[in-house]
């Protein structure tokens, strides 16, 4: 087992004005750069890219070298979503359909969800497994949900929980660094 640290970047799902998985994407990210010396992690924001209105997807890309470049030196994702009608938002889903297996192959991927009601976004990420299988990500199965999050994402245990989440992903994230050098 590889003892390098992970580079793990956490993709903030949603464009929304006042959105709750801001916070959330933060506090993960203060967890890991406090707790974690095991991953190195950065926060990547979907309202960064500007996209067209005439093309999609690895076509354009060229347009967005600092996420081919991130996701390049990456371990692996955490993806923060909020639950949208029981669906992820259309700019999640732009950003993660600009790369393939090239920059995504074989690496972690740990979910957030965030959501005004009582499942934390649970419906979203299982829409989401589907996905990231496609994109050759390796999903965990410990998931992280934020329900009722417009009364706050900071609640008794949170911090366990984030960490338990982030043991996960380590060890798979880990296990596939170690796949990716050592298995042709
Ligand atoms: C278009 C839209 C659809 C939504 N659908 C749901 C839903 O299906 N279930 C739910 O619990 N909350 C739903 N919400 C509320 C969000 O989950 C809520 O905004 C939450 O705080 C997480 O998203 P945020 O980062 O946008 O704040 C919806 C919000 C929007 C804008």
């Amino acid at each position: 087992m590889t003892d390098e640290k992970l580079f793990i970047p956490i993709l903030l799902g949603t464009n929304r004005k006042d959105r709750a998985s801001e916070k959330v994407a933060a506090l993960i990210a203060a967890h890991i750069d406090k707790n974690r010396e095991d991953i190195e992690t950065v926060i990547v924001d979907v309202r960064d890219f500007a996209f067209p209105i005439d093309n999609y997807g690895q076509d354009i890309k060229g347009q967005f070298p600092q996420w081919k470049e991130t996701m390049m030196d990456a371990d692996g994702l955490i993806i923060v979503t909020p639950e949208y009608n029981h669906g992820y938002p259309g700019p999640l889903k732009s950003v993660l359909d600009l790369l393939h297996h090239t920059e995504y192959g074989n690496k972690v991927v740990g979910f957030a969800g965030v959501s005004a009601g009582p499942w934390g976004g649970a419906r979203v990420i299982e829409n989401l497994l589907p996905v990231v299988r496609e994109l050759k990500l390796s999903a965990i199965r410990t998931d992280l949900l934020f329900p009722f999050a417009q009364k706050g994402v900071e609640n008794e245990g949170t911090e366990e929980r984030i960490d338990g989440f982030l043991t996960d992903l380590s060890f798979v994230g880990k296990s596939l660094k170690w796949g990716r050098k050592n298995i042709t």
